[in-house]
């Protein structure tokens, strides 16, 4: 994996994401080892986040790199005017990686055609979220021992939810059953369908929680992305389409684990914090891992 980029899952074989979650493993034993020393990562963040900035932040510091970069551009000379393809040829001259979150599709795959250093796209646009990806498939194969043959339900903004757009790709090589639930117009991108159709697998489409909640072992729930909607009736029509809450979990597996990428707004009621499906806040802790993993991969000092 040394100096490539990582813009869409499928940038990377299986083997090699599995390669990856192993050696998150590793990190989540061992986080702080001084192995980036003499390293700088920038983190270029054109979009807002929380989780992805700051746990890459978290992945080299603890590894003993140099990070540089902004969280918005207000500060930065894309307010003069500059182009991507300027920002990331000079960022490219700094640094040795370039993290990147930006609103357009497609803009991760474009940087990395200008950059002299590997990309790692955090995000672009509705596209894809392949590291998100990569610690939602840790996150799996912890809670549940395997990646296979798992009934996963997808629940809420599946049309704009970049972080299921990359997910389900992953998972058509795991055998796994794939459960759609969202309104009507934020159904699954047919593009996106398109790989579970091409390895034969099951999918149904719902536009009811209830259905799924007694047969998952992994319900992946995701936020109405009001951000891409361009009417705002529509946004508001859908908004509240689903909100998950601690009675419904009632005949649901004592396995099953819930998933969030996060932020969230109101589709995972508080009151399922405490109990012990809830698994977001773990799932955005193994970030930090899947990163550090991700890194030192593709600066290739493991
Ligand atoms: N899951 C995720 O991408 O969160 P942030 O937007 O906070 O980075």
């Amino acid at each position: 994996m040394k100096n490539r980029s990582l813009i869409s899952i499928n940038d990377f074989s299986k083997e090699e994401q599995i390669g990856i979650l192993d050696l998150a493993e590793s990190f989540e034993k061992q986080p702080t080892r001084k192995i980036l020393e003499g390293h700088v990562v920038a983190n270029l963040f054109f979009e807002p986040s929380t989780r992805t900035r700051l746990s890459f932040d978290t992945a080299v510091n603890r590894l003993g790199g140099k990070v540089i970069g902004f969280a918005d551009t207000s500060s930065t000379s894309v307010q003069k005017g500059e182009s991507l393809k300027d920002t990331i040829i000079m960022v490219s001259n700094y640094s040795d990686l370039i993290v990147m979150r930006h609103p357009k599709d497609g803009s991760a795959r474009y940087a990395s055609e200008v950059s002299s250093v590997p990309i790692i796209n955090a995000g672009d646009g509705a596209n894809q979220h392949p590291t998100q990806c990569l610690l939602d498939m840790y996150s799996i194969r912890k809670t549940q021992g395997t990646l296979e043959n798992l009934d996963i339900a997808f629940v809420g903004d599946l049309k704009y939810g970049r972080t299921v757009h990359s997910l389900v790709m992953a998972l058509t090589n795991f055998n796994c059953r794939f459960h759609l639930v969202s309104p009507p117009e934020l159904k699954l991108p047919s593009a996106v369908k398109m790989h579970i159709k091409e390895k034969q697998l099951e999918y149904t489409q719902y536009t009811e929680l209830q259905d799924v909640l007694p047969i998952a072992d992994i319900v992946y729930m995701t936020r109405i992305q009001r951000e891409r909607f361009s009417d705002p009736i529509e946004y508001e029509k859908v908004k509240n389409a689903y909100i998950l809450r601690n009675n419904m979990l009632k005949g649901s597996k004592e396995s099953l684990r819930i998933l969030h990428p996060l932020p969230r707004v109101n589709e995972i009621n508080v009151d399922i914090d405490d109990n012990p499906k809830a698994y977001y806040f773990q799932q955005a802790l193994n970030g930090v891992y899947v990163r550090q993993a991700l890194v030192t991969s593709i600066l290739g000092v493991i």
